[in-house]
């Protein structure tokens, strides 16, 4: 498919665009190189219309880079960084509900995340993402500046959000594991990042993941941790992907947190997540 038929479509004023007239699976280079600029514009894209094994997305995933490893649910057989992300009729809570970015709590964490979807709600189950670059851009130069000394200690544990055992314990659809050892990731990185393409700041710190600040206790830096969040979520720095089966959204997850919206009790959510090139947050 030749890549002058690709449409880019923002879908809010700060981020987010559809993409559409691209095949994930036969694009050459010169495709790629739009999509990618479209997910440099935006930081996230919501890719309509596909059909991808799960190699295929292994494919898209390898062209941001090497894939992470997600320590909380088993991967697929024959895909271990590929996780299905289910959540039955039966079920009540959902997971990646709450505003994050994905596994700031290891050393390197993921530079994008990939979502497909399978089989979506009639209706409900979009997911929120928000624009840790705006929201940066918005302090005022006093901030950056305080912000711009500071270091984050993210841990897995989700201390603040009812503790990680606790809350996978009632996502019976997935396959869980490992989460007696949440405890025991844990990474130390600057809570204002430079995005390397672009030369861009953003924040990079969430109610979910960052405990504290290096060098203050948890009490301390709690009430700016959460003045953060409710800053960086405020309405006009989100957007909304709502989902179809076939359409797989690229995040940045440097520049970028989501959250899972769950209000779609008595239906099922079917999505498959890659997480993909490792970075070292600066
Ligand atoms: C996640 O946080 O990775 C899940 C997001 C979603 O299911 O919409």
């Amino acid at each position: 498919m030749s890549h002058d038929k690709i449409e880019v479509t923002p879908i809010a004023g700060s981020l987010g665009a559809e993409v559409r007239g691209v095949d994930l699976r036969t694009m050459d280079n010169h495709a790629w190189a739009a999509v990618h600029q479209a997910f440099l514009d935006h930081k996230v894209v919501a890719i309509r219309d596909q059909d991808l094994s799960p190699q295929d997305i292994m494919d898209v995933g390898a062209r941001i880079g090497e894939p992470n490893h997600y320590p909380f649910v088993k991967g697929m057989d024959d895909f271990p960084f590929l996780f299905d992300v289910v959540k039955e009729p039966v079920e009540t809570r959902n997971f990646g509900g709450g505003w994050h970015s994905d596994t700031t709590y290891m050393k390197t964490p993921p530079l994008a995340t990939l979502l497909y979807a399978i089989e979506t709600p009639p209706r409900g189950g979009d997911t929120l993402y928000c624009d840790m670059v705006a929201a940066y851009e918005a302090l005022s130069p006093r901030m950056q500046e305080m912000l711009g000394t500071l270091k984050g200690i993210n841990s897995a544990a989700l201390k603040h959000t009812g503790g990680r055992k606790a809350h996978h314990a009632v996502i019976g659809g997935m396959k869980i594991q490992g989460t007696e050892e949440a405890e025991s990731y844990e990474a130390v990185h600057p809570i204002v990042r430079t995005i390397a393409e672009t030369g861009q700041k953003a924040l990079y710190c969430s109610r979910a993941h960052t405990t504290h600040f290096e060098g203050m206790t948890e009490d301390e830096s709690r009430p700016l941790i959460e003045w953060l969040q409710a800053h960086a979520t405020r309405q006009e720095f989100t957007c909304r992907v709502n989902w179809k089966p076939g359409t797989i959204t690229i995040w940045d997850n440097r520049r970028t947190m989501h959250s899972a919206i769950n209000d779609y009790q008595g239906m099922r959510r079917h999505m498959r997540r890659l997480t993909s090139g490792p970075t070292h947050p600066v």
